[in-house]
C-alpha cells in the first residue's frame, strides 16, 4: 500500500501542477449545459495517467475526461486494481479563479476502495486516506468534529451543473437554510468530503456526483470516524452516489430527517 500511495501522491501533485501552470491560459467550452471544460482538465489528467499507469501498466484507469458515462464505469475490468480519477473537480471555481478546486484520485481492489487523496494545489493541501489507517492532512491526522446538532453545523450540498426550477434539490437545500446552523455550495465535492473528513465541515450531501468526484473524499469522511449513507439511509451505492455524509451519526440521524421532509 506504501507504494501506492506514494505514486499517487505522486501524481496528485503533478495533475496539481499542471492546473497551476494553466490558470492564465486556458480556453473553456461547455460538454453540456453550465458543464464546463478547460485544456487544464484533459492535461492534467494526462499527467496523472502517465504517472499511475506506467507505474502500474496493468491496473485499470477510469477518468472523467475520457469516461463516456455510463459506459465506461461499468466496463468489464482486466485487473482488480483501478484508478478513479478526476483531474480538476471544481471547474467552474477554476474557470471564474475562485480558489476551490482539486485532483481527486482513488485506488480501488476489487471494488472496494482503499485508496483516496485529493489535493488542493492552491493551498498545497494533500489528503490521504487509507482504509483502516485513517485520514491524515499534509501527514498530520485528522477526524470529524464529532458536531451531533444541526444548530451548530456547517453542512454543503453540492448541485448538478444545472438545477431545473422546482427541482427537489432546492427543496433540500431550503429546508436545511432554516434547520441548519450555516449552509454553502462550495463548488468542489471532492473539497467538501475533504473538509469534512478533517472538521472544517459538519456534513454534506449530493445526489448528481458521479463516482470520480466522491471515491476518494467518501473514504477519508469514514475514516476520519465519519457516517456516510443514501439519503433514504440504506447503503451507499458508488456507481449511483447519492449520498448523505455527517460527522457523527446522532447529526447524520438528524440530516437524514431534515432532508426527506420535503417529498422525493
Ligand atoms: C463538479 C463539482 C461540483 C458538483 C458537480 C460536479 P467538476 O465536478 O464536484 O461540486 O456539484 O456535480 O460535476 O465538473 O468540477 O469536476
Ligand atoms: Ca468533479
Ligand atoms: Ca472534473
Amino acid at each position: 500500500m506504501l507504494e501506492f500511495l506514494s505514486v499517487c501522491e505522486q501524481a496528485a501533485r503533478a495533475g496539481g501542477q499542471v492546473l497551476l501552470d494553466w490558470q492564465n491560459r486556458f480556453t473553456t467550452r461547455e460538454k453540456g449545459l453550465r458543464d464546463l471544460v478547460t485544456e487544464a482538465d484533459v492535461a492534467s489528467q494526462q499527467a496523472i495517467r502517465d504517472i499511475l499507469l506506467g507505474r502500474f501498466p496493468d491496473h485499470d484507469f477510469l477518468g472523467e475526461e475520457d469516461a463516456s458515462f455510463p459506459a465506461a464505469i461499468k466496463t468489464s475490468p482486466k485487473s482488480q486494481y483501478r484508478w478513479i480519477v478526476d483531474p480538476l473537480d471544481g471547474t467552474a471555481n477554476y474557470v471564474h479563479h475562485l480558489p476551490a478546486f482539486a485532483v481527486t484520485i482513488a485506488l480501488q481492489k476489487a471494488e472496494e476502495t482503499v485508496l483516496g487523496i485529493v489535493f488542493d494545489p492552491i493551498a498545497n493541501e494533500l489528503y490521504h486516506a487509507v482504509k483502516g489507517e485513517g485520514t491524515f492532512l499534509n501527514g498530520k491526522s485528522v477526524q470529524t468534529s464529532g458536531c451531533t446538532s444541526p444548530e451548530q453545523a456547517m453542512v454543503a450540498v453540492s448541485f448538478a451543473p444545472n438545477v431545473p426550477r422546482g427541482s427537489i434539490e432546492i427543496a433540500r437545500f431550503i429546508e436545511a437554510l432554516h434547520s441548519c446552523q450555516s449552509v454553502r455550495r462550495l463548488g468542489s465535492a471532492a473539497l467538501n468530503l475533504a473538509y469534512l473528513a478533517a472538521g472544517r465541515l459538519d456534513a454534506y450531501w449530493a445526489t448528481s456526483v458521479k463516482i470520480w468526484d466522491v471515491a476518494a473524499g467518501l473514504l477519508m469522511v469514514e475514516e476520519a470516524g465519519g457516517t456516510v449513507s443514501r439519503l433514504d439511509g440504506g447503503p451507499l451505492d458508488l456507481n449511483n452516489p447519492e449520498f448523505l455524509a455527517s460527522a457523527s451519526q446522532p447529526l447524520q440521524g438528524e440530516m437524514l430527517q431534515i432532508l426527506s421532509r420535503v417529498a422525493g
